[in-house]
């Protein structure tokens, strides 16, 4: 049955002024009821203006009372204030944009759910992320290559909902497709739970990675990420930084070689096996070297110089919370590919991976999520072909580890994720970046999202600041997110036809909730079996 967009019981008002894309409607009602159901104009609305050319789509962004003086009475007028969005193609198919302009006196309708449904249809290009918040709003989709093929930024006060949502999108983008490609840096171990390895209900795998599990060997690390490891930010640094690199590049020599590679293209940062403890001997060596001089033995050229580089070397290798990166003590080494397989899935053998970095030493968090990034950035830069399992990379905890002004030890992660936001789309790996605190998010990153999930948003500095992101006729969604509930999203951005108000589908399982119980905790009390000893072991071995 074909949809009737003008349906005359909702004809609300007529058109009183164009003014650019804002149109002033002046409403004889500001409801209508049409087969039994009553439809509201509302901020946020889907008007039809019906122009003797064109079908234009609206959104209500103002309802005004105006009062005037008619033959000595005051009457009241009700104006309601409209943001043009796009026009309906062959006067069913929505499309973006503005095509002509209203005439004055055109009829403005309000539109049943059926309508907008059909306006927006649902093809296999998209996917359905939620309800919209207007009343009779139907199902809001969103454009797959459009919300995988940009970065998008997902944004939202300490509990709106914000890992919820990222949990519904990406299950439902697994639902739809077979092969995705997704990682997640998750820093608070809460996305097991949303995706379990054997995801039956979406027949799809995904790996888990625990703290305890997480193997990134030193080796493939470059020569800066391994010197953000190491050398201080202290003046000695650029001679010592120049040895530093020539006893790496020198260590990764043979291994190069036995790889097939020419000894003029093995660099410092060529990714192949070099043992960390001969590394450390080398370095040792030479703090304590002794050369011959004319009158006897001399300090040799590093004798002491290197003291606390060695230092820093040592205490890292030798703690346990480390082993994460120097495990890998046989040559040749851990296949490359395996270790891209198991954190990747470079291979393809699963649709997801968690990476669980809520056991990182808080020092090192920074450089390893920069460490990450590079190496999937550059997986998919060699794997030439951007097509072939493209790949979405989720931060979470953005603010943490990709501040606005970062220290010396931060810019190692930020150059690597600013990368990745400016270059990443071409190469096909795309990210979604997850935070609480907006405005202390790194601004090239979130200017290169090219679309926006916007929860609850308190804090008024990020509101501030979201505002400046999301185009001007979103002004009233931004007053309105601090009063969003939780799970609802504003949603803008190249993958939304229009920028709606969304309630968010539920995830199904959901993510691991981080909102602690007290009624209940204190409720209940201990069990009778509760042990602190058990806690204590626990926090020696680093096993949660
Ligand atoms: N779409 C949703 N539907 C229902 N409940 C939700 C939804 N999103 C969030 N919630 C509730 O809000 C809580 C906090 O959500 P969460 O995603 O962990 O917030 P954030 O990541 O922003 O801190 C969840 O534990 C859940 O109870
Ligand atoms: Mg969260």
């Amino acid at each position: 049955m074909a949809i009737k967009f003008h349906q005359s019981e909702l004809k609300f008002g007529s058109v009183r002024e164009v003014d650019g894309a804002s149109v002033t409607i002046l409403a004889d009602e500001l409801s209508r009821k049409h087969s039994g159901v009553e439809y509201a104009v509302e901020l946020g609305s889907f008007v039809l203006i019906a122009s003797p050319q064109s079908d234009l789509i609206a959104t209500v962004s103002a309802i005004r009372m105006q009062e005037i003086s008619d033959k000595g009475t005051s009457v009241e007028r009700r104006l309601v204030v409209c943001t043009l969005v796009g026009f309906l193609r062959d006067g069913v198919k929505f499309e973006r944009g503005i095509e002509r302009y209203p005439t004055v006196g055109s009829a403005g309708y309000l539109m049943t759910a059926d309508a907008l449904d059909s306006m927006f249809t649902s093809t296999d290009q998209t996917l359905e992320v939620g309800e919209r918040c207007q009343r009779g709003g139907g199902k809001e989709q969103v454009l797959i290559d459009k919300m995988f093929g940009r970065h998008t930024a997902v944004l939202g006060t300490s509990g709106a909902g914000k890992s919820w949502t990222v949990a519904s999108l990406l299950q439902t983008a697994m639902e739809r497709l077979p092969h995705t490609r997704i990682v997640f840096l998750d820093l608070h171990d809460e996305y097991r739970t949303a995706f379990p390895e054997a995801f039956k209900r979406l027949g799809r795998k995904v790996r888990h990675i625990a703290s305890a599990d997480l193997r990134i060997p030193h080796w493939a690390l470059n020569a800066e990420e391994l010197e953000a490891l190491f050398v201080s930010r202290e003046s000695t640094a650029a001679n010592q930084s120049a040895l530093f690199r020539t006893v790496i590049k020198d260590l990764r020599r043979p291994t190069g070689q036995a790889a097939g590679l020419a000894d003029s293209s093995i660099s410092v940062d060529t990714p192949v096996y070099f043992s960390f403890e001969e590394f450390l001997n080398t370095m040792r060596a030479m703090d304590i070297e002794m050369v011959a001089g004319a009158k006897g033995e001399k300090q040799g050229p590093w004798y002491g110089k290197l003291s606390n580089l060695v230092m820093r070397m040592e205490s890292r290798f030798e703690d346990p919370r480390y082993h994460f990166l120097f495990g890998d003590t046989t040559p040749p080494g851990t296949r490359f590919e395996d270790v891209l397989s198991n954190l990747f899935g470079a291979d393809g053998s699963v649709q997801m991976t968690i990476i669980d970095l809520s056991g990182l030493p808080s020092e090192v968090l920074s450089i390893i999520v920069g460490v990450l990034g590079r190496l999937a950035f550059e997986y998919k830069y060699w794997d030439t072909d951007p097509n072939l399992l493209p790949l979405t990379l989720v931060l979470e905890e953005a603010h943490n580890y990709l501040p606005r002004s970062a220290d010396a030890s931060q810019r190692v992660c930020l150059d690597r994720i600013e990368r990745i936001a400016k270059e990443g789309r071409k190469y096909g790996i795309n990210m979604f970046v997850v935070s609480q605190r907006p405005s202390e998010v790194s601004e090239t990153v979130l200017s290169q999202c090219g679309n926006f999930v916007v929860l609850r948003l308190t804090n008024p500095a990020d509101q501030a600041y979201v505002r400046r992101l999301l185009p001007d006729f979103l002004a009233v969604a931004v007053d309105m997110l601090p009063y969003l509930r939780t799970g609802e999203a504003v949603l803008s951005g190249e993958a939304v036809e229009v920028p709606t108000r969304v309630r968010v589908t539920t995830p199904d399982p959901h993510p691991r909730s981080n909102d602690v119980r007290y009624r209940d905790g204190w409720s209940t009390g201990l069990p009778s079996d509760y042990s602190p000893a058990v806690v204590v072991n626990r926090w020696r071995k680093r096993t949660r």
